[in-house]
């Protein structure tokens, strides 16, 4: 039984079509940009079917998922730069969404969509072993500890997306906060998952040549701030 303070995404968020004044990110994502955006209540429609029903691509075809795609700097950048792998993203809000999607899409990529949904659901929006590899780039940090319980790597957490993943995948995950990264490490730890690259300071690793700068990750590191990094493969 779960513990978790939400499962279903229908009861944390409101229903776009249910918004009393859409403002014009809503009314893209409805719109515009609907061929490559879902709303939480077409979204879940393709648990297991991304492949083959919106992509259209063969089985065994790589996806990915970035959660939290914020305004689409690395989402836009990852699905030009690997075109011959597909990438979901889920986002909260509409604004950030539409940016994600939108820069994709202007980019010239055809390997991107992007779903309104609460990443506590994920695994509504995804069957078993349908994933392949996850980034999870300066989720909400949550620190006052009244507040611990509302971040998004936990125990449970991450034995859903193990479950969503594919043998060999991995979770590529960065946070600005450090206690976040000890909380997460301590997880990742007793998980199934092998960790691959652990860094407190990102960009002065051997790590740092792969990196693709997010726009948080910019914002943190003109003030100083070292980056965490984890990557964590499935067994
Ligand atoms: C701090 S921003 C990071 C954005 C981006 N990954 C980056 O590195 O620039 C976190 C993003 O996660 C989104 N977010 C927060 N909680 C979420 C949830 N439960 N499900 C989906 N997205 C969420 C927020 O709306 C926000 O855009």
């Amino acid at each position: 039984m779960s513990s978790r303070p939400f499962i279903n995404t229908k009861a944390r968020i409101s229903l776009t079509r249910n918004l009393p004044k859409p403002n014009m990110y809503v009314r893209m994502l409805e719109g515009e940009f609907a061929p490559w955006a879902f709303n939480e209540e077409r979204a879940p429609l393709f648990r297991g079917l991304w492949r083959e029903q919106v992509f259209k691509v063969a089985a065994d075809h790589p996806l990915d998922l970035e959660i939290g795609t914020g305004n689409g700097y690395f989402f836009a950048h990852r699905a030009k730069a690997r075109p011959e792998r597909c990438l979901v993203g889920i986002e909260l809000k509409f604004k950030p969404l539409i940016q994600s999607i939108r820069r994709a899409v202007r980019d010239g990529a055809e390997n991107a969509r992007i779903a309104r949904y609460d990443a506590w659901a994920v695994e509504e929006l995804f069957a078993p072993g349908e994933l392949d590899d996850v980034f999870i780039h300066f989720p909400d940090p949550w620190e006052k500890k009244r507040q611990l319980k509302h971040r998004l790597i936990d125990d449970e957490f991450i034995e859903v997306v193990h479950g969503l993943q594919k043998p060999g995948s991995v979770i590529d995950f960065k946070t600005d906060s450090l206690d976040y990264f000890e909380w997460a490490v301590e997880r990742f730890r007793r998980s199934p998952y092998e960790i691959v690259a652990e860094t407190r300071d990102l960009h002065s690793s051997e790590w740092a040549a792969r990196n693709f700068v997010t726009h948080f990750e910019k914002l943190w590191t003109s003030k100083g701030i070292k980056i965490n990094y984890a990557l964590l493969r499935r067994s």
